[in-house]
């Protein structure tokens, strides 16, 4: 050994920080990887959309980079952007039009993260239902933080969030609530009723409520209800008290790719967001905040063709799997997931596999999702592309037949 060589102090890997060593991959990721190989499996795990960025919003990046901007930038956002931001929310929900609510953040993950890290530490709790996107229990771990999934129950066809059930889980160590509606997966709507009660209770308890309304456009009313956007916090919450948002232009606007979302917080905390964007990423590229900015000015028909298909796709999942004696769901309320169960098909692990091999469909396994989507349940995404969808459901009812 030559004098400049490191003393053996055990294996590198074992020298990681614990909770962030141990954390095990995404159950999504996981079926994503195992099916990079089957070239012809339809990839219905994804949590995106199969339509790319429309022009008009890819044209204003290219023309803002073509005009310079490409240097450092604002750390909490171009202000164009959150202007454009005030106005979108106005519009949208009645809040005051005001950009000094709004931070520009590398996705919507990029939101949740910061808002984590703004809110709770080691030894903290943050409350949330489940089923739930993995992908708030996991860093919270990453950051000690103690996530207590709540499991909702699968009761008469619907998914019932029991608010009692959830309030008891809060103790005088939880943080927050999490609240993610539309939810992916479940694409079950919370409605306003509740939204009010559980801000009553985050307010009793002077606890932050963390909120998720990234799916919100996508909105399927039932009967002779005249909404055409998912009931927001926004709507019941004050600007000045404990409530985050985590957002982003992934889903509405096809822009998964770009890595662009917003936080949506108080402006008396504004300084410590800034701080935090600061000493993470130090930004968001300007040229796409400015196409950001575009997309929620002129982005209205876009949405309203992604709505359009997205419905169409749910039909599609209904008329065939939906229609099945075997298959029990909820109907989708928003988002643009199906989240269903196969009678005797308990292990969903084990059997994405087997689909993704057997039939070239690949869903995500409900396990992915928490305590709440344990096994037997699994994750269709249904915003993509009508014919695919159509082969799709052909393979798996002909795979369910048989198997
Ligand atoms: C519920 C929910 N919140 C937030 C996000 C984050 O979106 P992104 O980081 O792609 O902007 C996703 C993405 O799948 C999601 O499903």
């Amino acid at each position: 050994m030559s004098e400049q060589q490191a003393p053996d102090i055990g294996p590198v890997f074992d020298a990681l920080k614990p909770d962030v060593r141990d954390e095990p991959e995404s159950g999504i990721i996981r079926v994503a990887n195992y099916a990079w190989q089957a070239e012809d499996a339809i990839k219905l795990w994804v949590g995106e959309g199969d339509l790319p960025t429309p022009d008009f919003i890819c044209n204003a990046a290219a023309e803002a980079m073509a005009r310079g901007e490409t240097f450092y930038t604002w750390q909490r956002g171009i202000p164009t952007l959150r202007e454009a931001l005030g106005r979108y929310h106005n519009r949208l929900f009645g809040v005051p039009n005001d950009p000094e609510n709004y931070f520009i953040t590398g996705g919507g993950m990029q939101a949740i993260h910061l808002a984590l890290q703004a809110i709770a530490g080691a030894g903290d709790q943050l409350v949330i239902p489940s089923p739930a996107w993995p992908n708030y229990a996991a860093p919270m771990r990453m950051l000690q933080i103690e996530p207590v999934e709540v499991p909702m129950a699968f009761e008469s066809g619907v998914w019932q969030l029991d608010l009692d059930r959830l309030f008891d889980a809060v103790t005088d160590r939880t943080r927050a609530i999490c609240l993610n509606s539309p939810s992916n997966p479940l694409g079950k709507v919370t409605s306003a009723d509740e939204l009010i009660a559980v801000r009553d209770f985050c307010r009793k308890r002077g606890i932050w409520l963390l909120g998720d309304e990234v799916y919100s456009r996508f909105y399927y009313p039932g009967d002779g209800d005249n909404r055409t956007i998912a009931p927001s916090l926004l709507e019941c919450c004050e600007p000045e008290e404990r409530l985050i948002l985590a957002n982003t232009f992934s889903k509405n606007w096809a822009m998964t790719g770009w890595r662009i979302g917003w936080l949506q917080a108080p402006q008396s905390i504004g300084q410590v967001v800034e701080n935090l964007i600061q000493y993470n990423t130090s930004g968001v590229a300007s040229f796409m905040q400015s196409a950001a900015a575009v997309a929620l000015d002129e982005g209205e028909p876009f949405m309203a063709q992604q709505l359009e298909r997205a419905q169409t796709g749910l039909q599609i999942v209904l008329d065939t799997l939906g229609a099945r004696g075997d298959v029990q769901y909820q109907r989708p309320e928003g988002a643009f997931y199906f989240f269903f169960r196969v009678e005797g098909m308990d292990s969903s692990d084990a059997n994405t596999r087997r689909m993704i091999d057997e039939a070239g469909v690949g869903l995500a396994p409900g396990t992915a999702f928490g305590p709440g989507g344990e096994d037997g349940w699994y994750r269709l995404c249904f915003a993509r592309s009508h014919d695919s969808l159509r082969t799709a459901m052909d393979r798996l009812c002909t795979w369910l037949d048989k198997r």
